[in-house]
């Protein structure tokens, strides 16, 4: 995201070591123009291995720098604690092991949900859950609050390896949504813009059209509230 809080502006130029999880090799450079000593977090990832251990070790390579009696920053895209497992972990950890740690928030994809779809919250209620873990579980949905689906772009991925999904896997998304929702219920891909120049992508579609759609890792799916026919 481009909306880096001067908070964390601060914290990222003032560390002794900066990791970072970032969405844009743009926010790459110029967070290494706030301190040059920053490591990529992103090398950990790797086709066919399962993501939980990629936040194994980065939350291993964190821990050594903080043993190692460093001042160290971590960045990641986007609001740390949401829908990130490592970060929460680190912190867990290093505060396990007797040192100080805490997270700053950051502007997350939904703060800018809320302002590109002119969304409020407040409205009629938002209810929001990671797409595979909707398809898996039995999850009761309230049809008259917004949904917001996380992670379309790697649905039905139960086994973590995975960085895209199918035709197939969107399928049974839709499915399952047909369940509660009509055919011609209109819903969302969203995908805020992480450049100053770029437009965010707010793509309205029928529930019907939901398998044949493109997806990345960076799409949120928001399905806005089933109103009653007058
Ligand atoms: C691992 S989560 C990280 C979310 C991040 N911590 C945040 O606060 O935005 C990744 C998911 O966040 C959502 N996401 C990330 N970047 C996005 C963007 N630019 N626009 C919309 N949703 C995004 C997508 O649902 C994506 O699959």
């Amino acid at each position: 995201m481009v909306h880096m809080t001067p908070i964390s502006k601060q914290q990222i130029e003032q560390a002794d070591i900066v990791f970072i999880a970032v969405a844009s090799s743009l926010m790459g450079s110029w967070i290494k123009e706030l301190n040059p000593n920053t490591h990529d977090l992103g090398q950990y990832y790797q086709s066919g291995k399962s993501r939980l251990e990629t936040y194994k070790e980065m939350i291993a390579a964190i821990m050594h720098e903080v043993r190692a009696g460093k001042n160290v920053c971590a960045a990641f895209y986007g609001h740390p604690g949401v829908f990130a497992l490592a970060p929460h972990r680190v912190i867990e950890t290093a505060k396990r092991e007797g040192f100080e740690a805490h997270m700053e928030p950051g502007i997350s994809a939904e703060d800018c949900l809320y302002a590109d779809l002119a969304i409020d919250p407040g409205r009629f209620g938002c209810q929001h859950y990671e797409t595979t873990q909707y398809m898996v579980h039995n999850k009761n949905i309230e049809p008259s609050a917004y949904l917001v689906l996380w992670q379309i772009g790697i649905a039905g991925d139960q086994e973590l390896t995975e960085f895209e999904t199918t035709e197939e896997k969107l399928g049974l998304l839709k499915k399952k949504l047909n369940a509660i929702y009509p055919e011609d219920h209109e819903v969302i891909l969203y995908e805020s813009s992480t450049l100053l120049l770029k437009e965010s992508r707010i793509e309205k579609i029928q529930l019907q059209q939901l398998a044949n759609v493109e997806t990345s890792l960076e799409t949120t799916l928001v399905i806005p509230p089933l109103r009653k026919k007058s």
